[in-house]
């Protein structure tokens, strides 16, 4: 028998005349049930997983401008049910196929007194999660409306432990997560990721953020959260017409942390793929004229320190033929980067290439040598400028055989800088609703140009390359360029052992792995990268991203040709992901398998603890022999002392041998799994 949440049978004991029956909708195989019920006219929802409560009753609906309030003296006047389960496929990603599989409840409000004021509201409950939105019918009134708050609240059943990070911060996404009581939170991002004092681990977030404002969190009294929609900067939160759809409000719910990193929830609750071909969206990993100018040794801007120089492109170009990579990227090559650029946005020019740098010239040598130039349009936050550029732009690049562009929105809290129809500037959020359109409508636009967009100062993740697949990664937390210049020393080492359960819960992250010098006191003398080498191998299976970057400099890889090979070997397209164990903050093991092999490939990275880890490697083919090649931390491997301590070595394994992962201090294991071969076999057979 189904049982009734606590909160529901109490709520049903001082039940008054103008509580309206509870409905319940409980996910395929039972585990999670969502109640609904009108509590005096207003909407209330909760969330129990096996009877216990998740979500306590917590407030719905909307305070509109000059409209009565969309969250009280309702009743319910319809409902209806379905079950759907499905299978797609994803064009690429970190799984192949796709089981979408969950009940759905849709429940339609009128105004108990107005018959003419509705809304809708549609719950899918799946077993790793519930996905719940709303639907603003056209009515009366509301033709044209400003939402001044949404009233979303997700009353939590315990103060659980939090990984956040703060919103309405001058540097968008890109802090280091704490970890606290909830109670402790004020204005947070999401994906928020909590876990309960019974060791269960959730996630609130949502899916499909399309013409919307981006919603932060709201600690109330308490652990009660309600949902900030990010305002415009007149203070409405969103502008739209009805009828109007929100986003679906997301909440993961797992055993273990693994449980949700292999969620697919997110992507289920997006809309399918809107193009018709996608056989020019491919994943690749890239180089790129970057890293030395975050070192200092090199700058976007004109002078004699030039990076974008058509030589030193050429350079790039040669390395990424010689070792197998898709993409060179060539940051600083258009005119707008001389002076403080990151106020300067208006000044940039989509189309201009310094004079040093022959665009045209660098792309017919890429093209000579099956390597393509990978775009880069930094906005500065000059939104203005460069949507009256867009068409302009991807134009251009389209007829080079540019297929991927990095856009690039440095600028500082609310400054985004927009320009109104009577040309009176606004300084906007990243995160709200005007961004939010703003970088759909360059998606759309680099999908008419066949182009690629890999978005750093994004927008948050919702799934939406679910829909426009042309949307493949973004930045959207502290990257690797944090060690370069970061001023409290870089990521530490437990830094990318909380993305994968933060930040990546939303979506793919060009984290730009790599680094394999690991000090540069010349360059930057305060600041260098907080781990070991082995470890910066282990993060292109731990990170997932479709594009990845190896974002050292060549003459840095040429001197580790050995450990390049693990770079030039990992795939970016995978049929299956699995997180092995993981403790947030401390350590965590993906294993992947090659989309287009047999190969499976394993990364396993730790925080400042030096561990050894047991992996049974259950996941192989049965009755096949593998030969597993290992890229680990020497024994005297530290990632204060002994980073470059690296073992590789190539062993043949089994489905039935546990592997034993030693991981150094600050330091990680990369293994590539390939089906052994006849000479792998018998080595010194004739042939
Ligand atoms: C910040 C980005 O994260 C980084 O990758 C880029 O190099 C700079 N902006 C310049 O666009």
């Amino acid at each position: 028998m189904r049982r009734i949440p606590g909160w529901l049978l109490l709520g049903l004991a001082a039940m008054t005349a103008a509580l309206a029956a509870p409905l319940t909708v409980t996910s395929p195989d039972g585990t999670l049930t969502v109640s609904f019920m009108v509590d005096d006219g207003s909407p209330r929802y909760g969330v129990t997983r096996f009877g216990r409560d998740l979500i306590g009753p917590s407030a719905l609906g909307f305070v509109i401008h000059g409209a009565p309030p969309l969250d009280r003296d309702f009743r319910v006047t319809a409902e209806s049910r379905r079950t759907i389960d499905e299978t797609w496929v994803q064009p690429w990603g970190e799984q192949a196929e796709i089981r979408c599989h969950c009940r759905e409840l849709r429940i339609e409000l009128t105004g108990a007194e107005t018959a003419a004021r509705r809304l809708t509201l549609v719950f899918r409950v799946f077993d790793d999660g519930v996905g719940f939105r709303y639907e603003i019918p056209a009515q009366p009134g509301l033709d044209s409306l400003a939402i001044m708050d949404e009233l979303t609240e997700f009353a939590l059943a315990g103060d659980h432990r939090a990984w956040w990070i703060p919103a309405y911060q001058p540097e968008r996404y890109e802090y280091l997560y704490r970890a606290t009581p909830v109670s402790e939170m004020d204005r947070v991002h999401t994906p928020l990721t909590m876990e309960t004092a019974d060791g269960l681990f959730l996630c609130i977030h949502e899916a499909a953020l399309t013409d919307y404002a981006g919603m932060t969190l709201a600690r109330r009294a308490g652990h009660i959260l309600k949902a900030d929609l990010v305002p415009w900067s007149d203070g409405v939160r969103v502008r739209a017409t009805a009828p109007l759809v929100t986003p679906w409000r997301t909440l993961q719910v797992a055993d273990t942390p693994g449980g949700l990193a292999d969620s697919r929830l997110i992507l289920n609750l997006n809309e399918p793929c809107r193009l018709d071909d996608v056989s020019w969206i491919t994943p690749a990993k890239y180089v790129g004229v970057w890293w030395e100018m975050h070192l200092g040794t090199a700058t976007w801007g004109s002078g004699p320190r030039h990076g974008a120089t058509t030589a030193n492109a050429k350079r790039y170009i040669d390395f990424a033929a010689g070792h197998g990579f898709g993409g060179v990227l060539v940051e600083g090559w258009n005119v707008g980067w001389d002076g403080e650029w990151t106020r300067n946005g208006d000044l940039f020019c989509f189309t201009r290439p310094y004079d040093d740098f022959d665009l045209e010239e660098v792309c017919r040598y890429a093209a000579e040598n099956g390597v393509r130039l990978i775009g880069h349009h930094e906005t500065a936050a000059g939104i203005a400028n460069y949507e009256a550029q867009l068409e302009e732009a991807f134009a251009l690049y389209e007829r080079l055989g540019v297929r991927t562009v990095k856009t690039g929105y440095v600028g500082y809290g609310q400054q985004i800088r927009r320009v109104d129809e009577a040309g009176r500037v606004h300084h906007e959020w990243h995160h709200g609703q005007f961004m939010v359109r703003h970088y759909r409508k360059v998606v759309e636009a680099a999908a008419r140009h066949r182009i690629m967009l890999d978005v750093h100062e994004p927008i948050k993740d919702t799934g939406i390359r679910r829909t426009w697949p042309n949307m493949l990664s973004r930045e959207g937390a502290r990257g690797q360029e944090y060690n370069a210049w970061g001023g409290d020393g870089g990521n530490p080492p437990d830094h990318t052992t909380i993305l994968p359960f933060t930040r990546l819960l939303a979506g793919p992250m060009d984290f730009t792995p790599g680094i394999f010098d690991l000090h540069f006191p010349e360059a930057r003398p305060g600041n260098r990268v907080n781990t070991t080498l082995a470890k910066q191998l282990a993060l292109y299976v731990v990170l997932y991203s479709p594009l990845q970057m190896a974002a050292d400099l060549p003459e840095n890889y040429r001197a580790r040709p050995d450990a390049l090979r693990f770079i030039q070997d990992v795939p970016v397209d995978w049929r299956h992901s699995r997180v092995l164990h993981a403790r947030i903050g401390d350590y965590v093991t993906f294993v992947r398998q090659d989309r287009h092999s047999d190969d499976w490939y394993l990364g396993s990275i730790t925080d400042d603890q030096g561990r050894i880890l047991e992996v049974p490697l259950d996941f192989l083919e049965p009755g096949r022999l593998y030969v597993a090649e290992i890229y680990r931390d020497g024994p005297a491997g530290d990632w204060r002392t002994k980073p470059y301590d690296l073992e590789i070595l190539a062993q043949p394994v089994t489905r039935e041998t546990t592997l034993h992962l030693r991981l150094a201090p600050g330091g990680g294991q990369a293994v590539r799994f390939r089906p052994a071969t006849e000479e792998d076999i018998h080595p010194l057979k004739e042939k």
